[in-house]
C-alpha cells in the first residue's frame, strides 16, 4: 500500500453541482507513494463512482450502522455503501461521539459491519481540550482505542485517525510535539494490542490546510492526513496532495 493516505471528509456539504472539485482532484497527477480518498454524503457515492472511474482516487462514506439491514428509518448499512463505490468508511468521528452519543462499543459494532462489507475502516480517536489540559489525552485516546478497534485488527482493514477534538475546524492544528507523541503512543498501541507486524496507517487529522501539511506529514509515524475544510476545494486538497514528501528511489 502506499505509504501516505490523504483523506477528504466532506462532512454535510457537497451537491451535485459541486462534483466538479471532486472531478479537478481526479484529474490531478498523484504521486506512486499516495492514496488519496474522498468521503462524500452518502447520496453522491454512485455519481462519484461514475465520475472518478478510471481516476487514483477512492471513495469512502462517513459512517456506516452496525447492523447490515433491519428497520432502522434513516440509517445506511455498509453493505449498502459498498455497492454504492465506497472502499473506507469512517467511524467514531468526534462529530458523531459528541452529537450522537456513539459509544466505544458501538465504533467497534460499525468497524465488524463494516469489515463484513469489506470496507476499510478508518477508526477516529481524540481527545477534548479539557482532557488535554487535564493531562488525560493518552489514557483518553489508549481507551478509545483499545475499546473500539476489534482483536482481529490487521493494517489491510483498519486506519487510525488521531483527531485532537479541539483541532477539528478551528484553524489550530496540534503541534508538531503533540502529534509525534500521540503518533507514537498510538504506534505502540497497536504493536501492542495487534503484533508489531501490524504497520496499521496513523492519519492526523485537525485543520491539516496547504500551509501546514508538508510540515506534519515530515513527523515520525504520521502516514498521511484526515481532511474536513481543506478536503471541499480541490485546489487546496491538492496542495495538501502536493505536500507529501517525495518517495525515496
Ligand atoms: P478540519 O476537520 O480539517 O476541518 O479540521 C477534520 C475532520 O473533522 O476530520
Amino acid at each position: 500500500m502506499a505509504e501516505y493516505l490523504i483523506a477528504g471528509n466532506w462532512k454535510m456539504n457537497g451537491l451535485r453541482t459541486e462534483l466538479v472539485e471532486a472531478e479537478k482532484t481526479a484529474a490531478e497527477e498523484i504521486a506512486d507513494n499516495c492514496s488519496v480518498l474522498i468521503c462524500p454524503p452518502a447520496v453522491l457515492l454512485p455519481q462519484m463512482t461514475a465520475l472518478l472511474d478510471g481516476s487514483k482516487v477512492r471513495l469512502g462514506a462517513q459512517d456506516c450502522h452496525p447492523e447490515d439491514s433491519g428497520a432502522f428509518t434513516g440509517d445506511i448499512s455498509a453493505p449498502m455503501l459498498a455497492e454504492s463505490g465506497a472502499s473506507y468508511v469512517i467511524v467514531g468521528h468526534s462529530e458523531r461521539r459528541l452529537s450522537y452519543r456513539e459509544s466505544n462499543n458501538l465504533v467497534r459494532r460499525k468497524m465488524q459491519a463494516a469489515w463484513r462489507a469489506g470496507l476499510t475502516a478508518i477508526l477516529c480517536v481524540g481527545e477534548t481540550e479539557t482532557e488535554r489540559n487535564s493531562g488525560h489525552a493518552h489514557a483518553v485516546v489508549g481507551q478509545q482505542f483499545a475499546e473500539c478497534a476489534p482483536e482481529d485488527s490487521t493494517a489491510d482493514k483498519l486506519v487510525i485517525a488521531y483527531e485532537p477534538v479541539w483541532a477539528i475546524g478551528t484553524g489550530r492544528s496540534a503541534s508538531g510535539e503533540e502529534i509525534a507523541d500521540m503518533h507514537g503512543f498510538l504506534r505502540e498501541e497497536a504493536s501492542r494490542h495487534f503484533g508489531p507486524g501490524q504497520e496499521i496507517p496513523i492519519l492526523y487529522g485537525g485543520s491539516v490546510k496547504g500551509d501546514n501539511a508538508a510540515e506534519i506529514f515530515s513527523i515520525a509515524d504520521v502516514n498521511g492526513a484526515l481532511v474536513g475544510g481543506a478536503s471541499l476545494r480541490a485546489a487546496d486538497f491538492i496542495r495538501i496532495i502536493r505536500s507529501v514528501p517525495v518517495a525515496q528511489a
